[in-house]
């Protein structure tokens, strides 16, 4: 078992200390945010993740699992120090390397000899070779210490499964030697292992993602295509997948893509894309198509109330950038109610996250704690999440609160046939 830290207790960093500490590593986890350390350290884990409270308080309970305020706390006398800091999107589409680098600058004079640093967030092709530098550069002396990649392939909501159920674990360093530790890192669970350079590691994630995105916004053109053909986007997507060479997953249309990664990582690859004169049109086509899908979501919105939403009453149910997690970072949802605020309607929202904080995201959306309270008197109901809780609500009773039974839903959640033998007008995506 190895003594491992992680810097930053974010999404990524939590689900990657939770799940090191359960497979019997000594993991220490840093973060700068002192109210969340003494939260962890008592076993609160701040954000909507299955299984991951779990894992915390066991982790803690075991005593393989402490928490503690800065980067250096967490990176003396560790054979691993995984740096999971936020990698945000800058003005012009780049990565900011910044926090990785500060973190690099503050545990340079603390890492044991033999250290491994782990580039664990989503950082730009170039970055491992970046930090080994940022590291020398810092006072390493005549202590070794390499750096590999080793990108996450973590969904939101279901991490802690990905972590433990990973369809691969990838590593990318010079040092053939500590790419192999890293790996060992992962003893125990069943995954193909691919050991290979840093630049090559990193590509891999950036094109995963990139091309998870570009699948989305493929199946998103070909339902806005179905509407016009009279066709059924379901059936078209059932009919591909059975190609194993497609298959089903990542074919659902609906408001575009969101949440924190493919927004970012679409962009910061056309910026590497951009920097080495390459031009990435397939991949700017992907966004041009996500982009223009929130609008299209407004358009079938103002479409079902008559064409102007000037004074229309809109019940949302969905704020979250998808079901099963509390995260409204770019989240499609709130992107369309921006704009339907902007076009003169008057929104009220509700997600069983709570998601208290899309009002300021959104201002002058009202966000209320019951799904039912926010159909009062409402012209249309939108949906634009896909929790579950929405397919079996009570839909004689949203017929009864609406002021007029309209739903609009744009995650394809509910039988159309049903909705409108019920009396609903109703509209999905691309059916
Ligand atoms: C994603 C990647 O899946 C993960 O491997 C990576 O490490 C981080 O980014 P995440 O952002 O949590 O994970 O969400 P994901 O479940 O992949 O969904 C991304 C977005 O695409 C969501 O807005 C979702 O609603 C949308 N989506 C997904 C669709 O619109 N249709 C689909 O068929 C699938």
């Amino acid at each position: 078992m190895s003594r491992v830290g992680v810097i930053g207790a974010g999404y990524v960093g939590l689900t990657t200390g939770a799940c090191l500490a359960h497979m019997g590593h000594d993991v220490v986890c840093a973060d700068i945010d002192e109210a969340r350390i003494q939260r962890l350290n008592k076993g609160e884990v701040p954000i909507l993740e299955a299984g991951l409270p779990e894992l915390v308080s066991a982790g803690i309970a075991s005593g393989r699992l402490r928490f503690v305020v800065g980067a250096p706390a967490a990176s003396a006398d560790r054979e691993f120090v995984f740096l999971a800091v936020p990698t945000p999107q800058g003005d012009d589409g780049s990565a900011d390397l910044s926090y990785a680098e500060r973190a690099a600058r503050e545990i340079a004079p603390v890492l044991a000899n033999g250290t491994v640093v782990i580039n664990k967030s989503t950082m730009p092709v170039g970055s491992t070779r970046r930090i080994q530098q940022v590291l020398e550069e810092s006072g390493l002396g005549a202590r070794e210490v390499r750096v590999a990649s080793n990108p996450e392939f973590l969904r939101e909501g279901t991490a802690v499964h990905d972590f433990l159920h990973p369809d691969r674990v990838v590593v990318g360093c010079t040092d053939g030697a500590a790419a192999a530790r890293v790996a060992e890192l992962y003893a125990g669970l069943e995954a193909p292992r691919l050991v290979t350079d840093p630049q090559s590691a990193e590509m891999i994630k950036y094109a995963s993602n990139a091309f998870l995105a570009v699948k989305i916004s493929f199946i998103n053109a070909i339902a806005n295509l179905c509407e016009t053909v009279d066709a059924d986007v379901r059936e078209v997507a059932l009919g591909m997948g059975y190609d194993h060479r497609i298959g089903f997953e990542f074919l659902k249309p609906g408001p575009g893509y969101g949440g924190s990664c493919f927004p970012k990582d679409t962009a910061a690859l056309l910026y590497t894309a951009e920097q080495a004169g390459y031009d990435f049109k397939l991949l700017q086509g992907a966004r041009d198509v996500n982009e223009a899908q929130y609008q299209r979501m407004v358009d079938k919105v103002a479409n079902a109330v008559g064409g102007d939403l000037q004074g229309v009453r809109v019940a949302v149910w969905g704020l979250a950038f998808k079901a099963n997690t509390d995260d409204l970072r770019d989240s499609p949802a709130i992107e369309v109610i921006q704009r339907m605020l902007a076009a003169g309607a008057s929104v009220r929202g509700y997600d069983p996250s709570g998601a208290a904080r899309a009002e300021q995201l959104a201002p002058g959306l009202e966000v209320m704690t019951d799904r039912y309270d926010v159909l009062e008197g409402a012209d249309v109901l939108v949906i634009l999440t896909e929790w579950d809780e929405f397919r079996w609500a009570d839909y004689v009773k949203v017929a009864d609160l609406l002021n007029e039974q309209r739903i609009v839903d744009t995650r394809n959640l509910l039988d159309p046939m049903a909705m409108r033998r019920r009396g609903f007008q109703y509209e999905g995506v691309g059916r």
